[in-house]
């Protein structure tokens, strides 16, 4: 990884905020933005020149590689405000060790420790008005990178834009998710890009869940894509299977996302004294215990969805309905999540980073 660390962070100010203008009681996920954002260019085979200005559309080349061969790689992060206005990001290494693993994915040189952190840092204490405390309220973080070198033919770009942008967020998913286990398309392949947070991998999720929407379904889980049988994850987040008093989750793999809060949720199973297999998850079995009546609950982890609890599953013609249960390892393992997010227990694991 190569860098003009001797560059200083610029940071060109605004004039206004745009912040009165905001209803953070009915925010859209993803729609509104904060006033600043941070970008560094790779040009000559350096990072350089980091800077933090306006938050505004940008000029790029229309022959830019990034709208040709998708080489774009994203993050997704959090911000929360505790009750005594302090500002906390949840586990940020790992998000700036990830990207840095899809980046290497898709042929994106490597960007520096020192730049990402100190941009993220510094745009946080400039934004930081537009983080409001309480659970559910948060700042989502967007990290990414795209080819922005203008040149169009198919191999690596020789020059790339890192950026971070933020927006005010609640919850990723407000109404029931039911879900379909995918029976044709595939989300990945062995060898292929799954692990990546590379947008293409989203980008090509869009029609079929456009066609499970149309049929009733908010999201697929994603299955092997030799026999369909192993389920793997849901695109937007991990999945987890309470068979009994056990939970389940697949393997992480060249297929499927390392999710943060997936191992977070792993940890904080143990810490509570939840028994949890990771261990491939077969559609049969999972099938069987929900006819069974074994199958007691479903949910999803996500930075942006948190734990997001599954109604319903369709598998072939079998519809399965999950009842809503009281005192449900969901709502357990999320509340102890939110605790520690937030400052309000105890951060056993030192996942807390203080903005
Ligand atoms: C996240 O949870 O941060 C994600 O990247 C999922 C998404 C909103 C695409």
């Amino acid at each position: 990884m190569k860098a003009n660390t001797a560059d200083k962070l610029s940071i060109k100010h605004i004039v206004n905020s745009k912040i009165t203008s905001v209803d953070f009681n009915n925010l859209d996920f993803g729609k509104t933005f904060t006033d600043y954002m941070f970008e560094c260019d790779y040009v000559d085979g350096q990072w350089k020149n980091p800077t933090i200005k306006p938050y505004g559309p940008m000029i790029i080349d229309p022959s830019a590689r990034v709208f040709h061969y998708g080489q774009a790689v994203f993050e997704g992060m959090k911000a929360f405000k505790d009750d005594h206005g302090e500002v906390w990001l949840f586990r940020p290494e790992q998000n700036f060790e990830r990207i840095n693993l899809s980046s290497k994915r898709l042929a994106i040189p490597e960007f520096p420790k020192e730049f990402f952190f100190e941009g993220l840092t510094t745009l946080l204490k400039l934004d930081k008005d537009w983080i409001k405390p309480g659970f559910g309220n948060a700042l989502y973080i967007r990290p990414f990178v795209i080819a922005t070198e203008p040149a169009i033919a198919a191999s690596p770009a020789e020059q790339y834009k890192f950026m971070i942008i933020c927006s005010p967020a609640k919850a990723y998913y407000t109404g029931e998710i039911r879900v379909l286990f995918a029976e044709k398309y595939s989300r990945s392949a062995h060898g292929g890009v799954g692990f990546a947070k590379a947008a293409g991998n989203y980008g090509a999720q869009f029609y079929p869940t456009n066609l499970a929407n149309q049929a009733g379904f908010q999201q697929i889980i994603w299955t092997d894509a030799i026999q369909h049988e192993y389920l793997e994850e849901a695109g937007t987040m991990n999945i987890f299977f309470r068979v009994g008093d056990k939970l389940l989750t697949a393997p992480t793999n060249d297929r499927i996302l390392d999710g943060i809060t997936r191992k977070s949720i792993l940890q904080i199973a143990q810490d509570i004294g939840v028994s949890c297999e990771v261990r491939p998850v077969s559609v049969t079995e999972i099938k069987a215990a929900a006819q069974e009546g074994k199958l007691k609950e479903m949910f999803g982890t996500g930075t942006a969805a948190v734990i997001s609890t599954i109604s319903a599953f369709k598998h072939a013609d079998d519809l399965y309905e999950l009842p809503e249960l009281e005192n449900s390892y969901a709502s357990k393992l999320k509340n102890t999540l939110l605790n520690i997010q937030y400052n309000v227990s105890p951060d056993p694991h030192g996942w807390r980073y203080k903005i």
